[in-house]
């Protein structure tokens, strides 16, 4: 059985498939109306999402499923103290196919541990958002024709902004691609995202605090949300907030044929008169969501159903109480009897990271 828990658990032809899977139900929707009828999808929502939640939704009614779940912490039994293992093992005996969003790190990976049925990390804290990624993969499939020599700016909050994470995971995987950070010193890149994907791969990579000078140079301009959610204090949020707004002055410097993306939703970073720009694609980005969830939906419901086996843990994971993690964001902090996981990132410099959030692990000191 094969859960979507990282984008990587994807291979880029096994991308290429979901495309084009995605594209034929956008030109023969008629083909797949029954595709799912006695299936469930479960939708286990933590935090809240309109476009995430209702796009899984959406897809799983257009291919003739039901739809079961939750959108807020507090209607489920979370809100009584049920672990996240113990959810899973109930949730998996009623639905199908589960997709999950949770606020702590890592918590998909410790569902699909227990799930007897395919779950879909719908989002986790700051950590990774593969199905947003999926949809910005076939959205630049739709808009440039091609993932390879594509110059991709994000800008706005790059430390705690998932769909960000995921992003550069999956293009790192594309020749030819180069990166042009954008983010006030405070919102960087975290540096197991750099080091991980765009530099062990070699990748061209530019880091700026201005948008004004990326502008001219970009193929792609993926501008975020700051994750309001995510701050330690509400002080330093509103120093930041505002910090990158794109303006119709700003998109005339850029090339005729750039795209505008944004995983929405926006607060003011997009001024509304770049709505009418053809180049701003974010509406059809929202659009292509569903398309591809169906997709997705189909492929993992398949596959559960041809194997059984649960391959959910990397094969070099190793368990140990003499490392923590010290992420608050992580799992481990709240799931109880979660045991402590991690995995040997970097040999010389004997560095371990968390796998449930990919904080790097430290010595327990209380050992
Ligand atoms: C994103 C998310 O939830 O991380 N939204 C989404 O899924 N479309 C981006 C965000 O909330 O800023």
């Amino acid at each position: 059985m094969h859960h979507l828990i990282d984008i990587l658990d994807l291979s880029t032809s096994e991308i290429e498939e979901l495309i084009s899977v995605a594209s034929d139900i956008i030109e023969h929707p008629e083909n797949y109306r029954e595709k799912c009828k006695y299936h469930k999808l479960a939708t286990l929502f933590f935090e809240p999402s309109t476009r995430t939640r209702l796009s899984f939704e959406a897809a799983m009614m257009e291919l003739g499923g039901k739809v079961l779940g939750f959108s807020e912490a507090n209607s489920s039994s979370a809100s009584k103290g049920e672990s996240i293992t113990d959810t899973a093992a109930i949730v998996s005996g009623y639905a199908d196919i589960i997709a999950m969003r949770h606020p702590k790190e890592g918590a998909p990976l410790v569902a699909a541990r227990r799930s007897e049925v395919p779950i879909i990390n719908a989002g986790d804290g700051g950590h990774h958002h593969p199905t947003q990624t999926l949809t910005d993969l076939f959205t630049i499939h739709r808009e440039k024709g091609t993932f390879e020599n594509l110059t991709i700016g994000l800008c706005g909050d790059l430390k705690y902004g998932r769909t960000v994470h995921s992003l550069i995971a999956a293009m790192s995987r594309y020749k030819g691609v180069k990166f042009v950070l954008i983010s006030p010193e405070e919102l960087k890149l975290p540096g197991y995202i750099k080091h991980a994907y765009i530099g062990e791969n070699g990748i061209e990579c530019e880091e700026t605090t201005s948008l004004e000078t990326a502008m001219p140079k970009l193929d792609v301009l993926y501008m975020t949300r700051i994750q309001r959610e995510r701050f330690a204090s509400s002080e330093e949020y509103e120093e930041l907030k505002d910090i990158y707004i794109l303006n119709e002055d700003k998109m005339k410097s850029a090339k005729a044929d750039m795209i505008v993306m944004h995983p929405l939703p926006r607060v003011n970073e997009i001024t509304l008169a770049v709505d009418d720009d053809k180049r701003a694609a974010y509406f059809r980005q929202a659009k292509n969501g569903k398309y591809i969830r169906m997709a997705l939906i189909l492929k993992l419901l398949d596959e559960s159903k041809k194997s059984d086996t649960v391959s959910v843990d990397k094969p070099d994971t190793i368990y140990t109480s003499a490392l923590v993690c010290k992420n608050p964001r992580c799992i481990t902090t709240t799931e109880q009897e979660l045991r402590h996981a991690f995995r040997l990132v970097n040999k010389e410099n004997n560095i371990y990271r968390c796998v449930y959030c990919d904080s790097k692990a430290v010595p327990d000191t209380n050992k």
